[in-house]
């Protein structure tokens, strides 16, 4: 099968599982298969957001649409007529089978935090058994194995803070490559770098430069990298404990994800504490990181070797000691490694089933205000990941939560409407920051990354059965009733109220909001273009009503953060290069 002669459009980027069990990795950013042989079953397909996360036995591919719909995903891909059926039975979704646990949640969104660290999905769940079986070993309190359990869902929870700034440094390559390779190397010992740390650093700094250009910003990340280190993570667990403690978890939990980086020789980050001055759950999380992200990348004998060498020095001994106690025994890697029997997607869900039998007893069932706060927190780590969407998501909320109150919805439908706009873009901690960012037109390619944000958002969502519904909603916000949408093509009888609420606020806001290369528009403005250009694609209804309330001539508009001029923002936003106003030349579908 030649698959360079399809279009362009009837692929997509895709991680495999590698019919090998061998330790292979992936050299190419992308590999075209040289016959359909490679892709029959059991090809296990992993949708990723067009760069490889090369974990043990998997490699890259661009697969033909047709191949996908054959394959068992683990980020699932909907052909047309899975989506149609189930808008067909949506409202019977709606009921749920009573409230979600806060176990359910968590662990689902951990997924949406491993796309931003750049690791292998499920990472977060991994963490969490190993750690919970550290833990276990260590003798640690019931209460201390709750917060434990917590802490280690949510350890990545301030990673997106952060995102731009490692995009800043590097000078726009791939922060979430350089984010997970950073994490097979020893950073406290820059006098003496490794092969893999300069080939990490080469092949992710200054993508488009010339090799001059790259090696002086290489030593200038080599000479800046203590003070780089701490301004990153002390952003980071700064910004996580904080989302902790608002999602009303342990004064506990989050100390221990404010300490995830601290050494026991006192060398680590943001407050070089010291030995048994560090969080004692922050020690066991440090190794169950430690643990999966080298089992996976250099096999688990690796993983271990590394951790003796570095016990004393990033690890307290008596965590080290716990996890070759249970090696010996055989009880550290269960469900931990990967398994040629397994597809992912199976991988994944026994994994997730394992972690949901070792939740705390006092997780049983979450309050309608408590998954608010937890979308409210979610929303505001997918905000924090650009300088541009940092109030989109909120903004995005209010927005379509004043349609939904003009136009009458009930109560029920407008929280639907609520969670749905809070985590409407949580798919796009996938896409790199030099993509968000970019302060130009983005390419083909970049533009494949970007899109596949909406079907990450319903695919993680998916996962708590009672969000069924709210995964619908808020991965649909970019379809349009003309079918021109994605990622779906749906068409208007199949995007129910909700959907079409959702995506006149996102065009709205996005309108009116500033980008890298334009400044926002007056609510004027946004009104006539979208009156103009959407005639065919957002629901009239809805823009109607958005009128209404944008424009009502008694009060300012409540959702617009006001344009300010190019030099302003360039500014504001410390960027080397000008807004311009251009909000004309907007486009509806985003
Ligand atoms: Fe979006
Ligand atoms: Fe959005």
């Amino acid at each position: 099968m030649n698959t360079r002669s399809k279009r362009p459009n009837d692929f997509r980027h895709l991680t495999l599982d590698s019919p090998s069990t061998s330790h292979q990795r992936c050299r190419e950013p992308k590999l075209f298969p040289k016959s359909s042989n490679t892709l029959s079953p059991p090809a296990k397909v992993l949708l990723s957001s067009g760069k490889c996360y090369r974990p043990p036995g998997r490699f890259c591919l661009d697969l033909p649409l047709d191949t996908l719909r054959t394959a068992s995903p683990v980020f699932s891909y909907h052909p047309m007529p899975a989506i149609k059926a189930q808008f067909a039975s949506i409202h019977s979704l709606s009921a749920g089978t009573g409230a979600p646990s806060l176990a359910e949640i968590i662990s689902a969104l951990s997924f949406a935090l491993d796309l931003t660290e750049g690791a292998v999905p499920g990472h977060a769940l991994r963490c969490c058994l190993l750690g919970m079986r550290l833990g276990n070993e260590l003798g640690f309190s019931n209460e201390s194995l709750a917060d434990l359990y917590h802490a280690l869902l949510l350890k990545d929870v301030g990673c997106s803070s952060n995102a731009a700034r490692m995009c800043q440094i590097i000078g726009g390559g791939d922060d979430r490559a350089v984010k997970s390779g950073v994490k097979l190397e020893d950073w406290t010992r820059p006098h003496q770098p490794s092969l893999s740390s300069v080939r990490l650093l080469w092949n992710s700094v200054l993508p488009d430069g010339n090799p001059f250009r790259k090696f002086g910003r290489i030593v200038k990340i080599a000479f800046t990298q203590h003070d780089n280190n701490r301004e990153m993570i002390q952003l980071r667990c700064d910004r996580g404990a904080s989302i902790v403690r608002k999602i009303g978890m342990s004064e506990q939990t989050a100390l221990a994800v404010r300490s995830l980086d601290e050494h026991w020789d006192g060398g680590g980050y943001p407050e070089s504490e010291k030995g048994e001055a560090i969080s004692p759950l922050a020690r066991v999380m440090a190794v169950a990181q430690h643990l999966d992200v080298f089992a996976l990348e250099r096999g688990p004998a690796q993983a271990m070797q590394i951790l003796h060498e570095r016990s004393g020095r990033w690890f307290d001994p008596q965590v080290v000691k716990a996890a070759e106690s249970l090696r010996r025994r055989g009880a550290l890697w269960m469900q931990c490694l990967p398994n040629p029997t397994q597809t992912a997607g199976d991988s994944a869900r026994s994994v997730r089933a394992s972690v949901l039998e070792l939740a705390p007893p006092q997780t049983t069932r979450t309050s309608p205000s408590h998954i608010d706060l937890i979308c409210e927190a979610f929303a505001e780590v997918v905000d924090a990941k650009s300088h541009f969407t940092f109030s989109h998501s909120i903004g995005v909320t209010d927005v379509a939560s004043a349609i939904g109150s003009t136009m009458g919805h009930n109560s029920e439908r407008r929280q639907l409407i609520h969670r749905a706009a809070l985590l409407h873009d949580l798919g796009k901690l996938s896409v790199p920051n030099s993509i968000l960012d970019k302060p130009g037109k983005l390419d083909g390619e970049q533009w494949v990354i970007m899109r596949e944000h909406a079907a990450l958002t319903r695919s993680i969502l998916s996962r708590v059965s009672q969000f069924r519904e709210l995964a619908f909603v808020a991965g649909a916000h970019h379809e349009r009733l003309d079918g021109s949408g994605y990622p779906n093509k749906l068409k208007a009888a199949d995007l129910p109220i909700e959907a079409r609420i959702l995506a006149v606020a996102d065009v709205y806001s996005a309108i009116t909001e500033n980008r890298p290369y334009r400044a926002g528009s007056s609510p004027e403005q946004a009104m006539e273009i979208m009156k103009r250009e959407a005639r065919s694609k957002l629901d009239a209804d809805c823009v109607d009503a958005l009128a209404k309330t944008a424009l009502a001539p008694s009060q300012p508009s409540p959702f617009l953060v006001p344009p300010a001029s190019a030099h302003s923002l360039s500014r504001a936003y410390h960027l080397p290069y000008p807004i311009h106003n251009s909000g004309s030349s907007i486009s509806i579908v985003q």
